[in-house]
């Protein structure tokens, strides 16, 4: 027979960050992708030279395909969850894959109606892309399935919340936000990546917490997180690398036609993907020694959720 930890003196634990987080979503975590208003969108995207309109799409099938993975993949780390009956954790983690699929959807809304855009962008990922999202993202939470064990756990949390979301997705949105606010285009994207942004951050808070806790408890789990990022770093960094590639000559180009659209300032993003990397590496070391308790009652500020 199994208990249901809600019907036992248990009840719920609404102190612990996972539970926080919850709520935080079910307020935060409610925007309709299908409310943002594109009409300005359209008008811009119709004003913007072919070059221009190369570079928004390119970016925008790099976030696509990657709200995709990351909707595809998360449901074994749920089930790793569930089956060590963290009722609390699973209840922040359902919230957790509604708002990946949303962030699906936003994109393919403005690709089918401001970028009016019917074919195939997959020939834009570059091999390291390819690398993460085809390969290392899917196989470490797939073996989560037959192999649900803390070492398994972190590695996969490494991958989907520290260096997916982290590394890759809170800087693409950094960069793709600060670029489209200097010019005031792109309100209704704009408005979309701001929902983003403020739903990542509650993301990678709970990969933040997920970690901090696999570390308290079993302290070689952290050895387990330093050899994992070694091993995923030099693909993040050949994202951006072949991402610059392509963009720098159409950022020349642009400039040389003397139209403007955005500056996109490859170190700036190098520096602000290493700045938010660090802070939350720093917040993983801490855990080391702490007690599962402490962990538990971590702060939002802590692991960096926006309110
Ligand atoms: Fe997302
Ligand atoms: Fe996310």
């Amino acid at each position: 027979m199994r208990t249901m930890q809600t019907v036992t003196e248990k009840g719920l634990d609404h102190s612990i960050l996972p539970m926080r987080l919850y709520h935080k979503a079910k307020k935060l975590g409610i925007w309709d992708p299908r409310d943002i208003d594109f009409t300005k969108d359209a008008e811009d995207w119709a004003g913007f030279s072919d070059i221009q309109r190369a570079i928004l799409l390119r970016l925008c099938s790099l976030f696509q395909a990657g709200e995709e993975a990351v909707t595809r993949d998360l449901l074994p780390l749920i089930r790793a969850i569930s089956l060590e009956g963290r009722l609390e954790e699973e209840m922040y983690l359902a919230t957790f894959l509604w708002e990946e699929a949303k962030h699906t959807e936003v994109f393919r809304r403005f690709l089918d109606e401001v970028a009016c855009e019917k074919n195939d962008l997959t020939a834009m990922h570059g091999p390291n892309y390819r690398a993460i999202f085809d390969t290392q993202l899917p196989a470490s939470m797939e073996r989560l399935i037959h192999d649900p064990s803390p070492a398994a756990q972190a590695e996969a949390s490494v991958t989907y919340n520290m260096v997916v979301e982290g590394v890759l997705a809170e800087t693409g949105y950094y960069a793709f936000y600060n670029m489209l606010q200097a010019n005031g285009k792109m309100p209704g994207l704009l408005r979309a990546i701001g929902y983003l942004k403020k739903d990542e951050s509650r993301h990678i808070g709970y990969g933040t917490y997920l970690l901090s806790r696999l570390i308290s408890e079993q302290d070689e789990i952290w050895q387990v997180v330093q050899r994992r990022i070694q091993q995923l770093m030099p693909y993040a960094v050949g994202v951006v690398s072949e991402l610059f590639e392509v963009l720098n000559q159409q950022l020349d180009a642009v400039a040389a036609a003397g139209e403007e659209l955005f500056e996109l300032d490859q170190q700036d993003f190098m520096n602000y993907a290493m700045k938010q990397f660090q802070s939350r590496m720093n917040v993983l070391e801490r855990a080391r020694g702490k007690s599962v308790d402490e962990i538990y009652h971590v702060s939002e500020a802590t692991v960096g959720v926006l309110d």
